[in-house]
């Protein structure tokens, strides 16, 4: 009997590899860092029944019409934005991700890079490697203080509360605006809402968690950025659409911002001509949110799980277009 023929866009661990191995055919981009060229993915999803993906491909209108019998993808991600949804939705292809399992360990991210900017570790380290450690001096290398200082968190999901929850224990006033406010995280965690404007106004460290996509597309900009301390960090775990980074560039060069930790850019990876790799107070990241071994490895089962749910028209574990079962 022929199998299915499911096209994996990269190589993933085993165990992942195992679960689809007895449904399908598999055609697997045996790369470890290289992403699948465009092209290639295109040919290869004419004669899919099912595509595993990840955050560095473009699942876009282009390759879900070139794959008439297209009926699940399933990305190795909690975000979604690289994927046309609608156009799956259209062609009613169920979108699996992997939500939950994820959520502690890039919330761990997301605060260790906070605390290494505003302790300027990157820096640091650099100079104690570069032999530039003459002497201790009274204010070499000094930053900023984490405890008692304000975080606004700007989208409270699963990981920004996850956040929160390390801010409050690290005696921190916690602010967030999100599209809805949530009751329960301001009675655990002291948490307490405000518009995005008074957040930007009031912040020592402002930490973008939204989601990427359409809705949240430069949600940062010249005027967010003109908002915030002289004193304020900036932190982005999210997306790198979210910002426009000529904007932050300018505020951080500029002083009207102290500095920014990013493990998200707007091209990935980010180009090492990028303007805002040459300023001393950014810190940056290679989009690692989520990346310890044992999340990644569960992420990596979870959208296999998802995959072979799809390949057996049963409806996927975690699925984000629910609307394809409502017929
Ligand atoms: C990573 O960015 C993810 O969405 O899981």
């Amino acid at each position: 009997m022929n199998q299915p023929k499911v096209v994996v866009t990269r190589r993933i661990p085993l165990q992942a590899m195992e679960l689809i191995r007895p449904h399908a055919t598999i055609f697997l981009w045996d790369k470890e860092e290289e992403p699948i060229p465009q092209n290639v993915l295109l040919q290869e999803a004419r004669d899919a029944v099912a595509i595993y993906t990840n955050v560095a491909d473009k699942i876009d209108r282009e390759i879900i019409e070139a794959a008439p019998q297209l009926k699940v993808v399933s990305t190795m991600a909690v975000g979604y934005d690289n994927i046309d949804i609608a156009a799956a939705t259209a062609r009613g292809i169920a979108v699996g991700h992997t939500p939950g399992v994820l959520t502690e360990t890039t919330a761990d991210l997301t605060f260790a890079l906070l605390m290494a900017t505003a302790r300027r570790v990157a820096e640091g380290h650099d100079f104690v490697k570069a032999g530039k450690w003459a002497s201790w001096a009274p204010m070499l290398l000094t930053g900023q203080d984490i405890y008692g200082a304000t975080i606004g968190i700007i989208g409270l999901g699963r990981i920004g509360e996850a956040v929160a929850r390390r801010a409050a224990g690290f005696g921190m006033n916690i602010l967030y605006y999100n599209r809805n406010p949530r009751p329960e995280v301001e009675a655990e965690l002291g948490a307490r809402y405000v518009e995005l404007e008074a957040l930007l106004r009031q912040s020592d460290y402002v930490v973008l968690l939204a989601p990427g996509g359409g809705g949240t597309y430069r949600l940062m900009g010249a005027r967010e950025f003109g908002l915030m301390k002289p004193n304020a960090i900036f932190i982005n775990t999210s997306r790198g659409t979210n910002v426009d980074e000529t904007a932050l560039y300018d505020a951080l060069k500029n002083g009207s911002i102290w500095a920014a930790g990013l493990d998200v850019f707007d091209v990935e990876p980010v180009p090492l001509h990028h303007p805002l790799l040459s300023l001393p107070n950014v810190t940056v990241l290679p989009h690692i949110g989520s990346a310890s071994i044992a999340t990644r490895t569960r992420m990596a089962v979870m959208a296999a799980q998802n995959l072979v749910a799809g390949l057996m028209d049963e409806v996927l574990p975690h699925v984000v277009n629910p609307q394809v079962y409502e017929k």
